[in-house]
Protein backbone atom coordinates (compact mmCIF):
# COMPACT_ATOMS: atom_id res chain seq x y z
CA UNK A 1 0.00 0.00 0.00
CA UNK A 2 0.97 3.35 -0.85
CA UNK A 3 2.48 5.34 2.36
CA UNK A 4 0.90 8.44 1.45
CA UNK A 5 -3.24 8.57 0.77
CA UNK A 6 -5.16 11.87 0.12
CA UNK A 7 -9.05 11.91 0.83
CA UNK A 8 -11.20 15.45 -0.32
CA UNK A 9 -14.01 15.15 2.48
CA UNK A 10 -16.22 17.77 1.13
CA UNK A 11 -16.82 17.92 -3.07
CA UNK A 12 -15.14 20.59 -4.70
CA UNK A 13 -18.18 21.82 -5.41
CA UNK A 14 -19.52 21.85 -1.54
CA UNK A 15 -16.12 24.27 -0.88
CA UNK A 16 -17.78 26.78 -3.74
CA UNK A 17 -20.79 26.83 -2.60
CA UNK A 18 -19.15 27.64 1.13
CA UNK A 19 -17.35 30.24 -0.58
CA UNK A 20 -20.13 31.52 -2.37
CA UNK A 21 -22.19 32.17 0.97
CA UNK A 22 -19.50 33.32 3.41
CA UNK A 23 -18.71 36.80 0.32
CA UNK A 24 -22.50 37.14 0.48
CA UNK A 25 -23.09 36.98 3.75
CA UNK A 26 -19.83 38.98 4.26
CA UNK A 27 -19.88 41.74 1.86
CA UNK A 28 -23.26 42.96 2.56
CA UNK A 29 -23.05 42.72 6.65
CA UNK A 30 -22.06 46.00 8.63
CA UNK A 31 -19.11 46.22 9.59
CA UNK A 32 -18.19 43.67 6.24
CA UNK A 33 -16.37 40.33 7.05
CA UNK A 34 -14.90 37.61 5.49
CA UNK A 35 -13.65 34.22 6.98
CA UNK A 36 -9.33 33.48 7.37
CA UNK A 37 -9.86 30.69 5.29
CA UNK A 38 -9.97 31.73 2.61
CA UNK A 39 -6.57 33.27 3.05
CA UNK A 40 -5.35 29.70 1.76
CA UNK A 41 -4.93 28.90 -1.68
CA UNK A 42 -2.00 27.86 -3.32
CA UNK A 43 -0.15 31.48 -2.86
CA UNK A 44 -1.97 32.18 0.48
CA UNK A 45 -0.29 28.81 1.76
CA UNK A 46 3.27 29.69 0.20
CA UNK A 47 2.78 33.89 2.01
CA UNK A 48 1.99 31.93 4.86
CA UNK A 49 5.23 30.26 4.93
CA UNK A 50 7.14 33.58 4.22
CA UNK A 51 5.10 35.03 7.12
CA UNK A 52 6.86 32.43 9.49
CA UNK A 53 10.34 33.31 8.28
CA UNK A 54 9.88 37.31 9.45
CA UNK A 55 12.03 39.00 12.06
CA UNK A 56 8.85 40.20 13.47
CA UNK A 57 6.61 37.37 13.26
CA UNK A 58 7.60 35.32 16.97
CA UNK A 59 5.30 32.70 17.04
CA UNK A 60 6.58 29.93 14.81
CA UNK A 61 10.21 30.40 16.29
CA UNK A 62 8.27 30.22 19.92
CA UNK A 63 6.48 27.25 19.06
CA UNK A 64 9.27 25.49 17.74
CA UNK A 65 11.39 26.45 20.42
CA UNK A 66 8.85 24.46 22.79
CA UNK A 67 8.48 21.83 20.49
CA UNK A 68 11.97 21.01 20.52
CA UNK A 69 11.70 21.05 24.11
CA UNK A 70 8.90 19.10 25.32
CA UNK A 71 8.47 17.01 22.37
CA UNK A 72 10.10 14.07 24.12
CA UNK A 73 7.97 14.16 26.37
CA UNK A 74 4.57 14.44 24.49
CA UNK A 75 5.41 11.22 23.18
CA UNK A 76 6.08 9.29 26.27
CA UNK A 77 3.03 10.97 28.15
CA UNK A 78 0.34 10.48 25.21
CA UNK A 79 2.24 7.09 23.75
CA UNK A 80 0.25 8.63 20.33
CA UNK A 81 -0.10 6.00 17.42
CA UNK A 82 -2.21 8.43 15.40
CA UNK A 83 -1.11 11.86 15.26
CA UNK A 84 -4.29 14.32 13.81
CA UNK A 85 -3.02 17.85 12.97
CA UNK A 86 -5.72 20.17 12.13
CA UNK A 87 -4.58 22.94 10.11
CA UNK A 88 -1.59 21.15 9.34
CA UNK A 89 0.28 23.50 6.63
CA UNK A 90 3.19 22.97 5.62
CA UNK A 91 4.00 20.89 8.75
CA UNK A 92 7.57 21.78 9.76
CA UNK A 93 7.14 21.92 13.19
CA UNK A 94 5.41 18.91 13.34
CA UNK A 95 8.18 16.70 12.16
CA UNK A 96 9.73 17.32 16.14
CA UNK A 97 6.42 15.23 17.38
CA UNK A 98 6.77 12.69 14.83
CA UNK A 99 10.20 12.18 15.24
CA UNK A 100 9.39 11.74 18.70
CA UNK A 101 6.13 9.45 18.64
CA UNK A 102 8.01 7.27 15.73
CA UNK A 103 8.54 4.13 16.01
CA UNK A 104 5.54 3.73 17.66
CA UNK A 105 3.58 5.82 15.51
CA UNK A 106 1.39 4.22 12.89
CA UNK A 107 -0.30 7.04 11.10
CA UNK A 108 -0.09 11.00 10.79
CA UNK A 109 -3.11 12.31 9.68
CA UNK A 110 -2.70 16.00 8.28
CA UNK A 111 -5.90 17.43 7.93
CA UNK A 112 -6.12 21.23 6.19
CA UNK A 113 -8.26 23.21 3.19
CA UNK A 114 -5.27 23.30 1.30
CA UNK A 115 -4.26 21.02 -0.92
CA UNK A 116 -1.16 22.49 -2.09
CA UNK A 117 0.42 22.81 1.55
CA UNK A 118 -0.85 19.18 2.15
CA UNK A 119 0.81 17.58 -0.77
CA UNK A 120 3.64 19.82 -0.42
CA UNK A 121 4.30 18.70 3.67
CA UNK A 122 3.50 14.76 2.81
CA UNK A 123 6.22 14.96 0.31
CA UNK A 124 8.42 16.75 2.49
CA UNK A 125 8.20 14.67 5.32
CA UNK A 126 8.28 11.35 3.40
CA UNK A 127 11.59 12.11 1.57
CA UNK A 128 13.37 11.51 4.74
CA UNK A 129 10.59 8.93 6.70
CA UNK A 130 9.78 6.42 3.83
CA UNK A 131 8.24 4.40 5.83
CA UNK A 132 5.65 7.00 7.47
CA UNK A 133 2.19 6.14 6.63
CA UNK A 134 0.54 9.33 5.56
CA UNK A 135 -3.74 9.83 5.68
CA UNK A 136 -3.90 13.68 4.56
CA UNK A 137 -7.63 14.66 4.43
CA UNK A 138 -8.60 17.94 2.36
CA UNK A 139 -11.29 18.99 5.49
CA UNK A 140 -12.78 22.03 6.69
CA UNK A 141 -11.95 21.53 10.46
CA UNK A 142 -14.96 24.12 11.28
CA UNK A 143 -17.28 21.66 9.70
CA UNK A 144 -16.96 18.26 12.10
CA UNK A 145 -14.31 16.07 12.17
CA UNK A 146 -14.55 13.08 10.21
CA UNK A 147 -11.83 11.00 11.11
CA UNK A 148 -10.22 8.15 9.29
CA UNK A 149 -10.10 4.43 11.17
CA UNK A 150 -6.31 4.63 12.64
CA UNK A 151 -4.97 2.58 15.95
CA UNK A 152 -4.85 4.34 19.26
CA UNK A 153 -3.90 6.31 21.61
CA UNK A 154 -4.91 9.76 19.17
CA UNK A 155 -2.99 12.84 19.65
CA UNK A 156 -4.55 15.80 17.96
CA UNK A 157 -2.21 18.45 17.61
CA UNK A 158 -3.90 21.82 16.37
CA UNK A 159 -0.37 24.27 16.38
CA UNK A 160 0.53 27.60 15.42
CA UNK A 161 -2.06 29.43 17.16
CA UNK A 162 -4.58 28.62 14.63
CA UNK A 163 -7.59 28.29 17.37
CA UNK A 164 -6.78 32.37 17.35
CA UNK A 165 -8.38 32.93 13.99
CA UNK A 166 -11.86 31.28 15.53
CA UNK A 167 -14.66 33.91 16.76
CA UNK A 168 -15.17 32.41 20.15
CA UNK A 169 -18.15 31.11 19.72
CA UNK A 170 -17.01 29.48 16.84
CA UNK A 171 -14.02 28.05 18.92
CA UNK A 172 -16.47 26.60 21.66
CA UNK A 173 -18.45 24.38 18.95
CA UNK A 174 -15.05 23.69 17.47
CA UNK A 175 -13.66 22.30 21.08
CA UNK A 176 -16.78 20.30 21.59
CA UNK A 177 -16.51 18.61 18.39
CA UNK A 178 -12.78 17.65 19.32
CA UNK A 179 -13.85 16.99 22.27
CA UNK A 180 -16.12 14.14 20.64
CA UNK A 181 -13.43 12.46 18.60
CA UNK A 182 -11.25 11.90 21.34
CA UNK A 183 -11.26 8.92 23.60
CA UNK A 184 -10.19 8.71 27.43
CA UNK A 185 -6.65 8.30 27.09
CA UNK A 186 -6.13 10.50 23.78
CA UNK A 187 -4.90 13.98 24.10
CA UNK A 188 -5.07 17.23 22.31
CA UNK A 189 -1.96 19.10 21.90
CA UNK A 190 -3.24 23.04 21.33
CA UNK A 191 -0.86 25.94 20.88
CA UNK A 192 -2.02 29.40 21.69
CA UNK A 193 -0.28 32.83 21.03
CA UNK A 194 -0.20 34.76 24.74
CA UNK A 195 -1.24 38.57 25.15
CA UNK A 196 1.68 40.21 25.34
CA UNK A 197 2.67 44.49 24.84
CA UNK A 198 0.52 45.82 21.88
CA UNK A 199 4.08 47.00 19.56
CA UNK A 200 5.18 42.99 19.61
CA UNK A 201 1.81 42.22 18.44
CA UNK A 202 0.67 44.56 15.57
CA UNK A 203 4.29 44.55 14.05
CA UNK A 204 3.75 40.57 13.60
CA UNK A 205 0.95 41.72 11.91
CA UNK A 206 2.16 44.78 10.09
CA UNK A 207 5.92 43.74 8.69
CA UNK A 208 8.18 45.72 7.45
CA UNK A 209 8.62 43.62 4.41
CA UNK A 210 4.92 43.60 3.51
CA UNK A 211 4.09 40.45 3.79
CA UNK A 212 1.39 39.94 5.44
CA UNK A 213 -0.20 42.87 3.68
CA UNK A 214 0.22 40.63 0.42
CA UNK A 215 -1.15 37.34 2.39
CA UNK A 216 -4.26 39.68 3.71
CA UNK A 217 -4.35 41.20 0.00
CA UNK A 218 -4.61 37.40 -1.69
CA UNK A 219 -7.71 36.65 -0.21
CA UNK A 220 -9.23 39.06 -3.00
CA UNK A 221 -7.16 37.10 -5.39
CA UNK A 222 -9.49 34.36 -4.37
CA UNK A 223 -12.46 36.11 -4.65
CA UNK A 224 -11.50 37.49 -8.08
CA UNK A 225 -10.13 33.65 -9.22
CA UNK A 226 -12.73 31.32 -7.89
CA UNK A 227 -16.12 33.84 -8.50
CA UNK A 228 -14.95 36.62 -11.14
CA UNK A 229 -14.84 39.24 -8.88
CA UNK A 230 -13.89 42.61 -10.18
CA UNK A 231 -11.75 44.30 -7.22
CA UNK A 232 -8.40 45.28 -7.65
CA UNK A 233 -5.94 44.51 -4.64
CA UNK A 234 -4.48 48.13 -5.37
CA UNK A 235 -8.01 49.52 -4.25
CA UNK A 236 -7.40 48.88 -0.76
CA UNK A 237 -4.08 49.40 2.30
CA UNK A 238 -3.45 46.59 4.83
CA UNK A 239 -4.59 47.33 8.05
CA UNK A 240 -3.71 45.35 11.48
CA UNK A 241 -4.37 46.52 14.90
CA UNK A 242 -4.80 45.48 18.59
CA UNK A 243 -8.31 45.23 19.90
CA UNK A 244 -8.04 46.05 23.59
CA UNK A 245 -11.28 44.66 25.13
CA UNK A 246 -11.35 41.45 23.29
CA UNK A 247 -7.81 40.67 23.20
CA UNK A 248 -7.27 39.83 19.25
CA UNK A 249 -5.62 41.42 16.53
CA UNK A 250 -7.64 42.04 13.33
CA UNK A 251 -6.79 42.52 10.09
CA UNK A 252 -8.55 44.45 7.96
CA UNK A 253 -8.47 45.79 4.04
CA UNK A 254 -9.47 49.20 3.91
CA UNK A 255 -10.44 50.92 0.69
CA UNK A 256 -8.91 54.21 -0.19
CA UNK A 257 -11.41 55.44 -2.21
CA UNK A 258 -15.40 54.52 -2.90
CA UNK A 259 -15.79 51.85 -5.10
CA UNK A 260 -17.97 48.64 -5.43
CA UNK A 261 -16.58 45.35 -5.86
CA UNK A 262 -18.41 43.30 -8.35
CA UNK A 263 -19.66 39.81 -8.31
CA UNK A 264 -21.77 39.15 -11.37
CA UNK A 265 -22.23 35.28 -10.69
CA UNK A 266 -23.44 36.46 -7.27
CA UNK A 267 -25.68 38.96 -8.74
CA UNK A 268 -23.54 41.23 -6.23
CA UNK A 269 -22.54 44.46 -6.27
CA UNK A 270 -21.06 45.61 -2.83
CA UNK A 271 -20.22 49.16 -2.42
CA UNK A 272 -17.48 50.41 -0.03
CA UNK A 273 -17.32 53.82 0.97
CA UNK A 274 -13.65 56.21 0.82
CA UNK A 275 -11.93 54.07 4.03
CA UNK A 276 -14.19 51.70 4.84
CA UNK A 277 -13.17 48.52 6.12
CA UNK A 278 -13.61 44.56 5.33
CA UNK A 279 -12.24 42.23 8.57
CA UNK A 280 -10.58 39.85 7.14
CA UNK A 281 -9.31 37.65 10.15
CA UNK A 282 -8.91 37.64 13.89
CA UNK A 283 -6.40 36.23 15.93
CA UNK A 284 -6.92 35.89 19.35
CA UNK A 285 -4.03 35.63 22.22
CA UNK A 286 -4.62 34.05 25.02
CA UNK A 287 -4.04 33.79 29.02
CA UNK A 288 -3.64 30.65 30.56
CA UNK A 289 -6.65 31.09 32.55
CA UNK A 290 -8.72 31.97 29.53
CA UNK A 291 -7.67 28.53 27.84
CA UNK A 292 -7.90 26.03 31.05
CA UNK A 293 -12.05 27.73 31.17
CA UNK A 294 -12.58 27.21 27.24
CA UNK A 295 -11.04 23.81 27.31
CA UNK A 296 -13.31 22.95 30.91
CA UNK A 297 -16.28 24.04 28.58
CA UNK A 298 -15.44 21.20 26.19
CA UNK A 299 -15.21 18.70 28.90
CA UNK A 300 -11.04 18.77 28.19
CA UNK A 301 -8.31 19.04 30.97
CA UNK A 302 -5.66 20.83 31.11
CA UNK A 303 -3.08 18.64 31.84
CA UNK A 304 0.32 20.21 31.32
CA UNK A 305 1.35 24.14 29.95
CA UNK A 306 4.92 24.85 28.25
CA UNK A 307 6.02 28.28 27.22
CA UNK A 308 9.17 29.42 25.62
CA UNK A 309 11.40 31.12 27.51
CA UNK A 310 10.31 34.52 27.09
CA UNK A 311 6.81 33.52 27.28
CA UNK A 312 5.13 34.49 24.08
CA UNK A 313 3.53 31.39 23.19
CA UNK A 314 2.06 28.29 24.81
CA UNK A 315 1.01 24.72 24.08
CA UNK A 316 -1.18 23.10 26.27
CA UNK A 317 -1.82 19.34 26.36
CA UNK A 318 -5.63 18.22 27.40
CA UNK A 319 -7.32 15.22 28.49
CA UNK A 320 -10.94 14.17 28.00
CA UNK A 321 -12.51 15.10 31.59
N1 LIG B 1 -0.07 24.63 11.62
C1 LIG B 1 0.83 25.36 10.72
C2 LIG B 1 0.06 26.23 9.71
C3 LIG B 1 -0.71 27.38 10.31
S1 LIG B 1 -1.45 28.38 9.03
C4 LIG B 1 1.77 26.20 11.54
O1 LIG B 1 1.65 26.20 12.76
O2 LIG B 1 2.65 26.84 10.96
C5 LIG B 1 -3.13 27.87 9.19
C6 LIG B 1 -3.39 26.60 8.41
O3 LIG B 1 -4.73 26.20 8.68
C7 LIG B 1 -3.28 26.80 6.89
O4 LIG B 1 -2.54 25.74 6.32
C8 LIG B 1 -4.73 26.80 6.41
O5 LIG B 1 -4.87 26.29 5.09
C9 LIG B 1 -5.40 25.94 7.46
N2 LIG B 1 -6.81 26.28 7.69
C10 LIG B 1 -7.33 27.51 7.96
N3 LIG B 1 -8.65 27.42 8.18
C11 LIG B 1 -8.97 26.10 8.03
C12 LIG B 1 -10.18 25.35 8.15
N4 LIG B 1 -11.32 25.97 8.46
N5 LIG B 1 -10.14 24.02 7.96
C13 LIG B 1 -8.96 23.38 7.66
N6 LIG B 1 -7.79 24.04 7.52
C14 LIG B 1 -7.79 25.37 7.72
C1 LIG C 1 -2.49 30.78 11.04
N1 LIG C 1 -2.60 31.83 12.02
C2 LIG C 1 -2.34 31.36 13.38
C3 LIG C 1 -1.86 33.06 11.70
C4 LIG C 1 -2.01 34.09 12.83
O1 LIG C 1 -0.98 34.54 13.32
O2 LIG C 1 -3.14 34.38 13.23
C5 LIG C 1 -2.30 33.67 10.38
C6 LIG C 1 -1.65 34.98 10.12
N2 LIG C 1 -2.27 36.09 9.85
C7 LIG C 1 -1.41 37.05 9.68
N3 LIG C 1 -0.19 36.60 9.86
C8 LIG C 1 -0.31 35.26 10.12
Amino acid sequence: MSPFQLTRTLPEDATEADLRSDVLYGLTASPKELPPKWFYDARGSELFEEITRLPEYYPTRAEREILIDRAPRIAAETGARTLVELGSGSSEKTRFLIDALLPDLDTYVPVDVSESALTGAARALLAERPGLRIHALIADFTRGLALPASPGPRLVAFLGGTIGNLLPAERRTFLRAVREVLDPGDALLLGTDLVKDEATLVAAYDDAAGVTAEFNKNVLAVLARELGADVDPADFDHVALWNREQEWIEMRLRARHALTVKIPELDLAAPFAAGEELRTEVSAKFRQEGVRAELAEAGLELAQWWTDREGRFALSLARVR
